[in-house]
């Protein structure tokens, strides 16, 4: 199976993650739906200090966004804020210090913004890494489970109610093309048998893979995008998950440079890449499909054929319930904004 998986998603990435499939996406786009603008809108994105979630941020902040950009490092997070001013004029760009990956960063996070009374129109859930070595997160899971998974659920579910008193409004989860790769893992997440032999991404034999470990985080982001865009059906807050295609950026080249030195003339640019998030930010979030997941401004199948990827919902109850539990006492809801009057 894990061979048929493989080659199904070469062939498939292929033909439509690089630069080509871009282009060929690109030829039937209506290109005045990025003319749209953003001014009175709130975004955050996290992961904002290069690569897509910095691109991303600029855009929006380009279209009059108030753009909150989410960055674990303040040194690298001030100088990209003032990068995103300088280059858009947009004063209202500000630095949000946080470690997606700590749950108590999260919920310092979602404080603030709580006792700021500050709406959120869309949310995205960008930041990443793909790492060959096992560490564990402030909290003691798997580090890349812990920013994917863990981090973008946590904050997703702590300004639930910020969202839905913003209404309408939207969350992207940004996931890869490699969680096609994968099933849905929970077993490991429901355990909380995090240790380096047991991870959820724990390859064969004890050893760390970190890429099986990426891809399944990827494929949860999916699934974690279908259960909320649910839940929240009816809210006016629409969940969706997408691809950005493969897009040269510095953690690619430092993460996986094998994969990008023998595909790197097929790479799209990162702009080309942040396309459908900029895209997906400038939509009415009532007429965009909850739970799916998108490529090139377009809703794309979440299985390749051959690959026994499906799952089923009592996968995704189980990923829920071990979520919950970990989050619990630990982040808490904030309360909408009071002029708002929305009920939780
Ligand atoms: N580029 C691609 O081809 C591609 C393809 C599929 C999916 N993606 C996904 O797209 C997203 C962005 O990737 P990228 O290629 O732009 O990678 P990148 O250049 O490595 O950027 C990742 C960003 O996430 C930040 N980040 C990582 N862990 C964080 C944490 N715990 N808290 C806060 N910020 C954190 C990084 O901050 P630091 O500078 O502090 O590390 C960085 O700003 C990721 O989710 C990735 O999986 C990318």
């Amino acid at each position: 199976m894990g061979f048929l998986r493989n080659m199904s998603f070469i062939f498939y990435g292929s033909k439509h993650f690089g630069k080509q499939g871009f282009a060929r996406a690109k030829a039937s786009w209506d290109e005045s739906a990025l003319s749209r603008r953003l001014e009175g809108k709130v975004v955050l994105v996290t992961g904002a200090n290069q690569g897509l979630g910095f691109v991303t941020a600029q855009e929006l902040a380009a279209r009059g966004a108030t753009t909150y950009m989410v960055c674990r490092n303040p040194d690298r997070g001030r100088e990209a804020v003032e990068r995103v001013r300088a280059a858009t004029g947009n004063q209202d760009v500000h630095l949000q210090v946080c470690d997606v990956s700590s749950l108590a960063s999260v919920n310092g996070l979602v404080r603030e913004w709580e006792a700021a009374g500050r709406p959120l129109h869309v949310l995205v859930n960008n930041a990443g890494i793909l790492v060959h070595e096992y560490a564990a997160s402030a909290d003691g899971h798997e580090s890349t489970f812990a920013t994917h998974t863990l981090g973008s659920f946590a904050l997703t579910w702590g300004l639930g109610r910020v969202l839905a008193a913003s209404a309408p409004a939207l969350v992207v989860f940004v996931s890869s093309g490699g969680m096609y790769t994968s099933g849905l893992e929970v077993k490991h997440v429901a355990n909380q048998d995090m240790a380096p032999k047991s991870a959820p991404g724990g390859g064969g034999g004890g050893k760390f893979d970190g890429t099986v470990a990426y891809s399944r985080d990827k494929r949860r982001q999916v699934a974690m995008a279908e259960r909320f865009g649910e839940l929240w059906a009816g809210s006016g807050v629409t969940v969706v998950s997408m691809h950005p295609g493969w897009a040269v950026t510095e953690g690619v080249k430092k993460s996986i440079p094998g994969f990008y030195n023998f595909y790197k003339d097929s790479f799209r640019q990162v702009e080309q890449g942040a396309d459908t998030l900029v895209w997906l930010a400038l939509q009415d979030p009532t007429k965009l499909q909850p739970g799916a997941f998108y490529l090139d401004r377009t809703v794309q199948p979440k299985h390749l054929p051959l690959a026994g990827t499906a799952y089923d919902t009592a996968a995704v109850d189980t990923l829920w319930r071990a979520l919950e539990g970990m989050v619990a006492g630990k982040v808490t809801q904030a309360e909408p904004p009071a002029a708002a009057g929305v009920k939780g």
